[in-house]
């Protein structure tokens, strides 16, 4: 028996990057009937998109800039004319901390400018709060819906270096709490999975990468995208149906929450 059976439900994953990837396959994988994936980068989209059917589930891949607040309603609107409605929403898309002005870069605050914080909170922070708002009250009408935002260990434990990274992921984390406690009584989870590192290069970890999982993670080496993957589908079934307002860290032990 799959503990996380899926039951034919429709997910949307909001992006196909490395940990979106892997989160997608693995709800069709344990039973979603479709998977909808949503990024600005429409091949990665259909690549992923691609995937999901071969895990025997409809994948629809839909192009979209997740920062332009009217988004929200064509998503609707392609998956809706798919004849289905999304009963799993992930929140999965995001800014990486050393994004600066398209610049890849960790910097203090103090060397950040205004401008610079704009792209990370308004992908990690307020996009979240546009498809939410659009998507919650559907599955409010239908008693059932599961919302899963991934947010970062560094909103967490005040990592230096990422501090408008780390406010856009507290936020996240402060509005699903509160949405919890808004929509649980019509059967609708929300919850959030914070991730440390998680080892994406194809390339094999550095000694130094090795001496540093070694010293900061108590299980001794970064995450997977499997990791992770693991968990939202977890927490997307019907296994979880008595978790709401939560963040479970996915960081091989790397913050502890009581
Ligand atoms: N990888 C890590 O170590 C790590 C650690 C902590 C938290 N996280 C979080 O996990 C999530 C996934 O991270 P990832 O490593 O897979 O990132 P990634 O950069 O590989 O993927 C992000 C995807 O989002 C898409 N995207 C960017 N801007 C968009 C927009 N405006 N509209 C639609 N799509 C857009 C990109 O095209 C990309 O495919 C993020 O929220 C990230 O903050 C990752």
């Amino acid at each position: 028996m799959d503990l996380a059976d899926l039951a034919g439900r429709t997910a949307l994953v909001t992006g196909a990057g490395d940990v979106g990837a892997f989160i997608a396959n693995a709800l069709a994988r344990h039973g979603a009937g479709a998977v909808a994936v949503v990024d600005l980068d429409r091949e990665r989209a259909e690549a992923v998109a691609a995937e999901v059917e071969a895990e025997g589930a409809l994948g629809l891949a839909i192009e979209a800039d997740l920062t332009d607040p009217t988004s929200p309603q064509e998503i609707l609107r392609r998956v809706e004319s798919s004849g289905r409605s999304i009963d799993i929403l992930v929140n999965n898309a995001g800014i990486p901390p050393d994004y600066f002005s398209g610049e890849r870069a960790l910097l203090p605050f103090l060397e950040t400018r205004p401008e610079d914080w704009q792209p990370l909170l308004r992908l990690n922070l307020e996009a979240i709060l546009h498809l939410t708002h659009a998507l919650v009250g559907p599955m409010v009408e239908r008693h059932w819906g599961r919302v899963i935002s991934i947010v970062s260990d560094s909103a967490r434990t005040g990592d230096r270096n990422m501090a408008v990274y780390a406010a856009s992921k507290g936020g996240t984390s402060a509005f699903m709490r509160s949405l919890a406690s808004e929509v649980g009584r019509s059967g609708v989870t929300v919850n959030c999975v914070s991730l440390g590192t998680i080892w994406r290069s194809p390339e094999e970890p550095s000694e130094e990468d090795l001496r540093r999982a070694a010293r900061d993670y108590p299980l001794g080496r970064y995450g997977t995208r499997e990791d992770v993957a693991s968990m939202v589908t977890f927490l997307a079934s019907d296994a979880a149906a008595w978790i709401t307002g939560q963040v479970y860290g996915v960081n091989g032990g790397y913050t502890y929450g009581l």
